[in-house]
């Protein structure tokens, strides 16, 4: 159990039911889904409830990347680190040569740091605290890289039912994300909502390549999807179950 709790407003290890706050309960009874040490003394922001990658899709969106991307990739960059979800699943998977996370917001960073020294991969993880955009500027000419985004969603109303409009994606939308992070590499991986709409997606299919979509589930309902740009190469069988995750591959959008 790591003991040292946190000193700044903001930032929480919420141990105890009676001190959770009433508006994220629903929370509170998945706490040992979304972190599988949470009881260790993870420690969250209350915003970061609401984005953070449950540990089994983390885990298995980890596994994903590390079985389909090119060899010769060997650094991925977390651009949204949050409290650290898919970066410390990146860093447990031994994949990686370099593992970067870049989140803008200290409060949530020094959760991401804690978080890593839980699950002992602090070390392997290279934290920047700033506006991803500005930090990958850093890595231009290399072509060695991953990047993974997990953004915000906000800024259209969230209804599994509709369609989600990608364009209206706040505060990065779509096209803003690719551009600017494609600059940097073609491998591109995103974490985007579940009903996100494939049409736009497809777009960004180079010419004759495709864009591979896979579904993540967890409690039993779609979570959300990863579009992965670039020259990633899936082998596996199209559905896969692993423990409470299902991950399904949708199959290869082509641009039309
Ligand atoms: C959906 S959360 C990421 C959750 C993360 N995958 C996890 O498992 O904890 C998005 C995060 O992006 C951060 N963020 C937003 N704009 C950013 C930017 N321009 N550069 C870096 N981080 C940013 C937010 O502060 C927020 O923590």
């Amino acid at each position: 159990m790591m003991v040292d709790r946190p000193d700044e407003q903001g930032i929480h290890q919420w141990l105890d039911a009676d001190q959770f706050p009433e508006h994220l309960k629903k929370y509170w009874f998945q706490r040992h889904k979304i972190w599988q040490k949470y009881h260790e003394g993870v420690w969250m922001t209350e915003d970061a409830w609401f984005g953070v990658t449950p540990e089994p899709i983390a885990n298995k969106i980890a596994t994903h990347i590390a079985e389909s991307a090119p060899k010769d990739k060997t650094i991925i960059i977390d651009a949204f680190a949050g409290v650290g979800g898919n970066a410390i699943a990146f860093a447990r998977s031994g994949r990686w040569d370099q593992v970067f996370a870049v989140e803008k917001d200290p409060k949530t960073m020094k959760c991401a740091k804690h978080n890593a020294e839980i699950y002992d991969v602090a070390k392997k993880i290279v934290f920047h605290t700033g506006d991803c955009f500005d930090i990958i500027k850093r890595f231009m000419g290399k072509n060695n890289i991953v990047i993974f985004g997990s953004p915000p969603w906000g800024g259209t109303e969230y209804n599994a039912d509709n369609v989600f409009d990608l364009s209206l994606m706040q505060p990065y939308n779509l096209d803003a994300l690719y551009k600017k992070f494609s600059k940097l590499s073609k491998h591109i991986v995103l974490y985007l909502p579940r009903n996100s709409d494939l049409n736009q997606i497809a777009r960004y299919a180079p010419e004759s390549k495709k864009v591979e979509v896979a579904h993540y589930c967890i409690f039993g309902a779609s979570k959300a999807l990863c579009v992965y740009f670039g020259d990633f190469d899936f082998e596996g069988e199209a559905e896969e179950q692993e423990g409470d995750v299902t991950a399904s591959l949708e199959g290869p959008l082509v641009k039309r």
